[in-house]
């Protein structure tokens, strides 16, 4: 039986989640969610994001990058030319497997025909940014746990959603 796929995301109303290969916010308690959610597990993710994120081993993190660059490949560090060949290489390894992103295997992630669990922050502002994620909401979801929060610049809505 295939491992329940994780995807952890945090999306602006406009389904925006990048700009300039960065967060378009700083959001201080979705990074810790992020981080908690995804220490000691297998995460799928592609290079702009591993790039960005030097420090995606610590915690026990199990990277399995999706590139062309196949010289990225290091100790604990996995490289797969696709997202069937990432998920081939993240089956085999221990822990959740959490799709990380970017746009494009978020996008190939929910065509999918298998079960999906999803971590959304969904940030409630329109941001200004060049990368989306697509839009879930046309799936039917049921919704596991919610919790509403804030800081000085945001209002935003932790949820976690299974598709079936
Ligand atoms: N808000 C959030 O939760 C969130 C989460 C993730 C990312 N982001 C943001 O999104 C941006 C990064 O995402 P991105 O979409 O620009 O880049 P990305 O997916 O991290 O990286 C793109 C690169 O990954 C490889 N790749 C991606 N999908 C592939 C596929 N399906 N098949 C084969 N190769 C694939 C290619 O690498 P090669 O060119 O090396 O072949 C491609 O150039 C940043 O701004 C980041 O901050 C936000």
């Amino acid at each position: 039986m295939p491992k329940l796929l994780h995807l952890i995301v945090a999306c602006a109303e406009n389904r925006v989640i990048g700009r300039g290969g960065r967060l378009p916010w700083r959001i201080p308690e979705d990074l810790a969610y992020f981080h908690a959610e995804t220490a000691g597990q297998t995460c799928v993710l592609g290079r702009v994001c591993y790039e960005t994120w030097p420090r995606v081993q610590e915690d026990g993190r199990r990277p399995v990058v999706i590139s062309r660059q196949t010289a990225l490949a290091q100790p604990g560090v996995a490289v797969a030319p696709s997202l069937t060949a990432a998920l081939a290489i993240a089956e085999t390894l221990p822990g959740d497997l959490f799709i990380c992103g970017g746009q494009r295997i978020y996008e190939e992630t929910l065509t999918l025909d298998r079960p999906l669990r999803l971590h959304l922050t969904l940030v409630h502002a329109e941001v200004a940014g060049d990368t989306f994620m697509p839009e879930w909401r046309q799936f039917t979801w049921h919704e596991r746990e919610r919790r509403e929060s804030r800081d000085a610049n945001f209002r935003y809505t932790f949820s976690t959603l299974d598709r079936m």
